[in-house]
């Protein structure tokens, strides 16, 4: 089917008779979730990724992203033969009509912008590609890439962007714990087209996959759009951490003052805490920072040093409460609560725990770790020793806020370590319970 240029009606009446043909690259976190719901919505979708693994549980019905309502998802579309899976980038990109770009884009070891794999994967495609196709990128990209660097993969063989094959850039404006909610409508999905035929088709895609619609904008703005809400976040972060750490030398609680002042309509404090984690709000200032921008970027740079030297701050409060408990760090048992980068989710990609845990043992900590999404294999596989219980700890550290952590029965926990040593790097426990209970608490956002 001819699918660059056609507009709602027509784009509509194809998912409804499962007439589009869509193959979705990338079937990891963010990837799996949006192929299911093109499936849901009547699509025929043919998911792509390298890993063998993936594609052979996916073809069994098997969903692998945890993630709320995609077991069922991917159960009822494969058996219902509208979702499938290959390792076959080129022949998947042959069968199908719009070919969508969902993995990520990586940092190289100086910390800039590494575009090799969507690259690889755009060149794969375009040796499938057929007059009439459409290709959306999903992959959060550095501002200008898909026209500078993707399109020019797509055009290896010969076609032309704006020609004779459609492109826009639509950005994954989604989280874990929340994706399909995210890509069904919790968000309004934008959309930016290489050229105007290009952003009214996405327009016409996502009108029926995102019930609150589209903003339409071009390709550049709209991965400027992505790019700037993570930034956003950064350096909102950056700022709490910082008046956090004012605040708790001048003697009073941050987490009171933010929230009297986010009374007011024009502030909009974040909480303080352990650092930034996942894959996405810590790389995308990089994606400005060493993107060959010369403007001054000073203030986005100083953001990610602050949100670094949380870890730093946290094991410095360790540290603090243990020597004020008459402890040295070498013979003390410290149990640090979490290894991933936010509650309630499996992943640890720059995760402020790894450096807080690393930092622990060179002091000479005997440190141990425990996350509930983390079985003992694999904390042992992160290097690390799983422990369940509070025996012997000297000292609690909270990293992560799962839900478990804060259904704890906390006294319990206090009569059973052997210290009394807690530090909060998630505003998990208030304070004064927490004296209360007995342990001597270190927090932050609290004094
Ligand atoms: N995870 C999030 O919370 C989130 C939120 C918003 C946006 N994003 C963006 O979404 C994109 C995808 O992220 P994700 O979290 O799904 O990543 P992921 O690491 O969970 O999954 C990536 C998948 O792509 C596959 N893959 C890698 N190279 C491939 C190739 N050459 N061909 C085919 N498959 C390949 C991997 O095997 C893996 O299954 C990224 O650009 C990310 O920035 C992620």
């Amino acid at each position: 089917m001819i699918v660059y240029g056609k507009g709602r009606k027509e784009i509509r009446e194809a998912f409804r008779k499962h007439n589009l043909k869509v193959s979705v690259y990338g079937l990891g976190k963010m990837g799996l979730p949006l192929a299911a719901v093109y499936a849901e919505k009547g699509a025929l979708v043919t998911g792509v990724d390298i890993d063998k693994q993936v594609i052979e549980n996916i073809n069994k019905g098997i969903n692998h992203v945890n993630e709320p309502e995609l077991d069922e998802l991917v159960k009822k579309n494969v058996n219902e033969g509208r979702l499938s899976a290959t390792d076959d980038p080129v022949l998947a990109s042959k069968e199908t009509d719009v070919k969508i770009i969902i993995i990520p884009t990586l940092l190289d070891g100086e910390k800039k912008p590494d575009l090799k794999d969507v690259i690889a994967v755009s060149e794969k495609i375009a040796k499938g590609m057929k007059k009439g196709d459409f290709i959306i990128v999903e992959t959060t990209m550095p501002i200008g890439a898909t026209n500078k660097k993707i399109r020019p993969a797509l055009e290896t063989t010969g076609l032309k962007a704006g020609i004779d094959f459609g492109l826009a850039y639509c950005p994954e404006r989604t989280s874990s714990g929340r994706a399909i909610r995210d890509i069904l409508g919790a968000h309004i999905k934008v959309v930016g087209g290489f050229d105007k035929k290009s952003t009214k088709t996405a327009e016409a895609i996502y009108t029926v996959i995102n019930s609150r619609g589209v903003i339409k904008t071009d390709s550049r703005v709209a991965e400027a759009v992505k790019v700037f809400e993570g930034i956003y976040r950064d350096v909102n972060i950056a700022l709490s951490n910082q008046l956090a750490l004012v605040s708790s030398e001048l003697g009073f609680d941050a987490v009171e003052a933010f929230k009297i002042a986010n009374t007011q309509v024009y502030s909009n404090l974040h909480m303080p805490g352990t650092g930034v984690g996942g894959h996405c709000i810590p790389v995308y200032s990089y994606f400005v920072t060493n993107g060959g921008i010369t403007s001054d970027t000073s203030l986005l740079k100083l953001a990610r040093k602050v949100n670094d030297s949380m870890a730093k701050h946290t094991v410095d409060l360790t540290v603090d409460v243990l020597n004020g408990n008459g402890r040295k760090m070498k013979d003390s048992n410290v149990l640090v609560l979490g290894l991933a980068f936010r509650g309630g989710v499996k992943e640890v990609r720059n995760s402020p725990s790894f450096p807080i845990i690393n930092m622990l043992q060179e002091l000479g900590a005997n440190t141990f770790v425990y996350d509930p999404l983390f079985d003992k294999d694999e904390t042992k596989a992160f290097g690390f020793r799983y422990k369940k219980d509070f025996r012997d700890i000297d000292c609690i550290v909270v990293a992560t806020d799962h839900n478990e952590f804060k259904n704890y029965d906390w006294k319990k926990i206090k009569d059973t370590m052997r210290g009394i040593a807690l530090v909060d790097g998630k505003q998990l426990l208030n304070p004064a319970k927490a004296r209360s209970m007995g342990f001597d608490y270190r927090g932050i956002g609290y004094v």
